[in-house]
């Protein structure tokens, strides 16, 4: 099997890489090319075709994306190409190539207001980031209908700066003393990348084989935290002193309270997957950035 990881530079892309370790697999970066992955700008027709046409891959996972929410404020336009038109260039090369094709969405397609989703539920998009996620799914599934489209909620693993995931930006801002207002309103489930991966994996190899699956699918953690209740836990486990207090949402009506996800049936297709309990994982996750200045982040950047 040959496979190219589209966005390997990235949290969940760098993961999937590795999950590909036992196939000749080509990882795709923008601004991150270390490691011999190849630079690639998925929202030029141009090198997203040359790639594909070079490679010839049996399988294509778009891990490309941008969903930090002070990117999409500063460059709209950027933001959007980055989850959409990526998206839509990336199933269009799949395509003409014969290949496979697994596409990565998320759980912010949905509003929020009538958990658990399931592949089939009805989206309704509150925020930018997840109305752009709506349309790259559309935009997949005209350009290349065998594709999969894998609908995940919030990640976290190890990252290369604190503001990489919501977890160790929080574990920074607890690390650095100061009273800190947390969400405990918004219920997440956070999943780890590697077990996210390992499912990409799978999946990928389920497509080469031709086994039967629905155009969407679902996989999430079943423990669901707030972000306040997420703080809590860092500060118990590493003995903190910072004052945590419940706050309401980040961004009322903007951010959908509750998406979890149905994952219906998907375990029972893809064979057992290590399932990675956030209250066992999270601590060799966050204990680097406890005492990480702000200038290790490159959110914003
Ligand atoms: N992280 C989460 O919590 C989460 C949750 C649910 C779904 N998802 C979805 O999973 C996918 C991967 O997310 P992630 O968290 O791994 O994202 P990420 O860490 O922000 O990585 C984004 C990747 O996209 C690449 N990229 C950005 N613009 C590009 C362009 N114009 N051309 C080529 N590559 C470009 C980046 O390359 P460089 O960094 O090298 O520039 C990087 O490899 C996305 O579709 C995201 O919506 C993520």
């Amino acid at each position: 099997m040959r496979a190219v990881i589209f966005g390997a530079s990235g949290l969940l892309g760098r993961s999937v890489l590795h999950a590909f370790g036992d196939v000749a697999v080509t990882g795709t970066g923008l601004s991150r090319t270390a490691g011999g992955l190849v630079r690639v700008d998925a929202t030029s027709a141009a090198g997203v075709g040359r790639l594909l046409g070079r490679d010839g891959p049996d399988v294509v996972v778009n891990c490309v994306g941008e969903r930090r929410p002070d990117v999409w404020a500063a460059s709209p336009g950027d933001a959007r190409g980055r989850n959409v038109e990526a998206a839509r260039l990336i199933a269009e090369g799949a395509a003409r190539c014969g290949a496979r094709l697994l596409h990565l969405s998320s759980d912010y397609v949905f509003d929020g207001t009538a958990a658990p989703y399931r592949p089939g539920s009805l989206p309704n998009p509150l925020n930018a980031y997840g109305r752009w996620k709506l349309r790259a799914e559309q935009a997949v599934r005209a350009a290349c209908p065998g594709a999969v489209i894998l609908r995940l909620p919030v990640l976290y693993g190890p990252v290369q700066f604190a503001g990489e995931t919501n977890l160790t930006e929080i574990a920074r801002r607890l690390g650095a003393g100061g009273p800190v207002e947390l969400d405990d309103v918004c219920v997440r489930y956070p999943t780890h990348v590697d077990e996210a991966a390992e499912v990409c994996r799978r999946l990928a190899g389920a497509l080469v084989e031709g086994r039967r699956l629905g155009p969407v699918v679902h996989w999430s953690a079943e423990q669901g935290f707030t972000k306040y209740r997420m703080g809590v836990l860092i500060a118990r486990r590493f003995g903190l002193s910072a004052r945590i207090r419940a706050g309401a949402t980040d961004a009322a009506g903007e951010r959908p309270v509750d998406c979890r996800l149905d994952c219906q049936g998907l375990p029972e297709v893809l064979g057992p997957v290590r399932r990675r309990l956030f209250s066992e994982e999270f601590p060799p996750v966050v204990e680097p950035w406890l005492l990480a200045r702000p200038a290790a982040s490159r959110e914003g950047a």
